[in-house]
């Protein structure tokens, strides 16, 4: 009966929850990887990132094509301090957006780019959640979303990845990057009030949100004990 109904694991989020961890947290790379900042993690992860990028773009010319021939803008979702734009988009688009809601990572953002010299790659910082974001319509090249997704309910992260889809230029795409659980089941973090999804759920919210998955890598040479890393590269289904 209902008193014994065990809730989902995104049923326990709070995004107000999520906002008071993570605006406690240092505004550093050691601070958006959980502490994993002075391992092998952010070198092996941008390497990781930016060997998938070029694999993409080598097995889908049309999404290479489309950056030449469009504008090679990107959008990075949940950018923490702006690591992965500093270290990954940078190299691919000519400007990036970020969307980051806590206050002292947004902040950090231009010091980041400013230090490599990478000011002019800077485009707007948006001060807000996912859940609340909806990109111009054909705007991007690409989205990428990394270590962030946990963060948003199942319903609202469809609905996310819908908008997403309607930020896309033609032949652009969605790139993810996150956790799994190692088994079949999504697991809540208390910590940051997030959810660690399985490999299935994740595939299974790409296929209601309208996504097709393309291809989907696993991150290799992580430091022991971490959950596995998985990105994912996907475009709107033809017929959605
Ligand atoms: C583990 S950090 C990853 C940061 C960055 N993607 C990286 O890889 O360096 C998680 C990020 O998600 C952000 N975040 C938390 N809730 C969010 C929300 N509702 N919408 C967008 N970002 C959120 C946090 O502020 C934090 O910057």
């Amino acid at each position: 009966m209902s008193a014994n109904k065990i809730e989902a694991p995104d049923a326990h989020i709070s995004y107000a929850d999520a906002i008071d961890y993570w605006t406690g947290v240092p505004a550093t790379v050691d601070g958006v990887l959980g502490g994993f900042g002075h391992t092998t993690l952010p070198k092996t992860d941008v390497k990781g990132s930016i060997a998938f990028l070029r694999r993409i773009s080598r097995l889908y010319p049309a999404f290479e094509e489309s950056g030449k021939k469009l504008g090679s803008r990107g959008c990075d979702v949940g950018a923490g301090i702006g690591r992965v734009t500093r270290d990954v988009l940078s190299k691919f688009c000519s400007k990036i957006d970020l969307v980051e809601p806590v206050v002292p990572f947004a902040n950090q953002i231009r010091i980041e780019l400013e230090r490599k010299n990478l000011l002019d790659k800077l485009g707007d910082v948006l001060q807000i959640g996912m859940q609340d974001f909806t990109p111009d319509p054909e705007k991007y090249w690409f989205i990428w979303c990394q270590w962030c997704l946990g963060q948003l309910k199942d319903a609202h992260l469809v609905e996310f990845l819908r908008r997403c889809k309607s930020g896309l230029q033609k032949d652009g795409l969605i790139f993810v990057k996150e956790n799994n659980t190692s088994t079949l089941m999504d697991e809540f973090d208390n910590t940051d009030s997030s959810v660690t999804r399985a490999d299935q759920s994740f595939r299974r919210l790409f296929d209601e949100a309208g996504l097709e998955l393309l291809d989907a890598e696993v991150q290799q040479g992580l430091p022991q004990g971490l959950f596995p890393v998985r990105s994912y590269a996907l475009r709107p289904k033809q017929d959605s």
